[in-house]
């Protein structure tokens, strides 16, 4: 697929960058658009030429979560039957690291969304909420879990039950955000810090991306033994070899993804 109506992609140098695209409907997430933006996602992770991607929207609204008005007649088998949630799961099956470059309204599914990725980059009118409650229901693609991880409890709750946004700067204050810049500056500020990553050695930076994710999956025992299972594999690559000869000769590596 690349006729996409919902979202924009372009490359930059080694960042895939996606722009999600409805305007005028404050970037709803409808089914179709998640549907493209988790193709254009696949596209990226399976280019070799690509070694990380932004996802963003516009200065107003990185994204006004689920599509309302596309959710508001289904029937749990209707929502069943779209696969709302495999459509979610799947973004977190992607491989290379993904940075979200919020402005505006991060809401509902667009705080879901930024929160699925393993960056954020915010400009200083970035607003987090996890608005559900004031339509008569709860985040439904991981804010409850997610937003309880990384904020504690009591700053969750405050969030899922009476509707309490985060500004960009207590985002930062709570771990939410990697930084917050200028509204100017902060897709700019994200496509470089994908460019640095993108720029590193490619095997490690996905299995880096995989261990501390999974941190929030698995006992320590259990993220430990992954951590080293990783760390080991890793002296497989011709990628380990070249970074520790090339900091040996003081010279700087050339990497070459295996
Ligand atoms: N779904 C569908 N359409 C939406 C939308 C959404 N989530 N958010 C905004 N829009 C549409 C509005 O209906 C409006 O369209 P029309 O011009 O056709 O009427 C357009 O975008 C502009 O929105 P507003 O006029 O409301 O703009 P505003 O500046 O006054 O307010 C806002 C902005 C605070 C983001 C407000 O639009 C809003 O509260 N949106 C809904 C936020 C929300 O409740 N999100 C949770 C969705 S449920 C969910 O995400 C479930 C899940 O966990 C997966």
């Amino acid at each position: 697929m690349t006729d996409y109506t919902d979202i924009l992609t372009e490359t930059h140098g080694r960042v895939g960058l996606v722009r999600l695209n409805r305007p005028k409907a404050m970037n709803a997430l409808r089914g179709h658009l998640l549907a493209e933006l988790l193709d254009a996602l696949r596209a990226f992770d399976a280019d070799d030429s690509i070694g990380a991607m932004v996802i963003t929207g516009s200065e107003r609204a990185f994204s006004a979560g689920a599509d309302i008005k596309e959710m508001a007649d289904a029937t749990p088998v209707d929502l069943m039957n779209r696969g709302l949630s495999d459509g979610w799961h799947r973004i977190s099956t992607i491989r290379k690291p993904i940075i979200a470059a919020v402005s505006g309204f991060a809401l509902g599914g667009g705080c879901e969304l930024a929160l699925l990725c393993d960056l954020i980059v915010a400009s200083e009118t970035a607003q987090f909420g996890q608005p559900e409650i004031t339509i008569g229901v709860i985040p439904g693609a991981g804010g409850t879990q997610r937003l309880t991880r990384i904020l504690g409890k009591a700053l969750a709750m405050e969030m899922v039950l009476n509707n309490r946004f985060l500004k960009a700067d207590e985002a930062l204050q709570h771990g939410l955000v990697n930084r917050v810049v200028t509204v100017e500056s902060y897709l700019d500020e994200a496509l470089k810090l994908a460019g640095e990553i993108a720029a590193r050695a490619p095997v490690a930076v996905r299995l880096g991306k995989e261990a501390v994710n999974s941190a929030y999956e698995l006992s320590l025992t259990e993220g430990l033994a992954a951590e080293q299972r990783a760390f080991y594999l890793l002296f497989s690559t011709e990628d380990q070899k070249e970074g520790m000869q090339a900091f040996v000769e003081k010279r700087a590596p050339a990497w070459k993804g295996k």
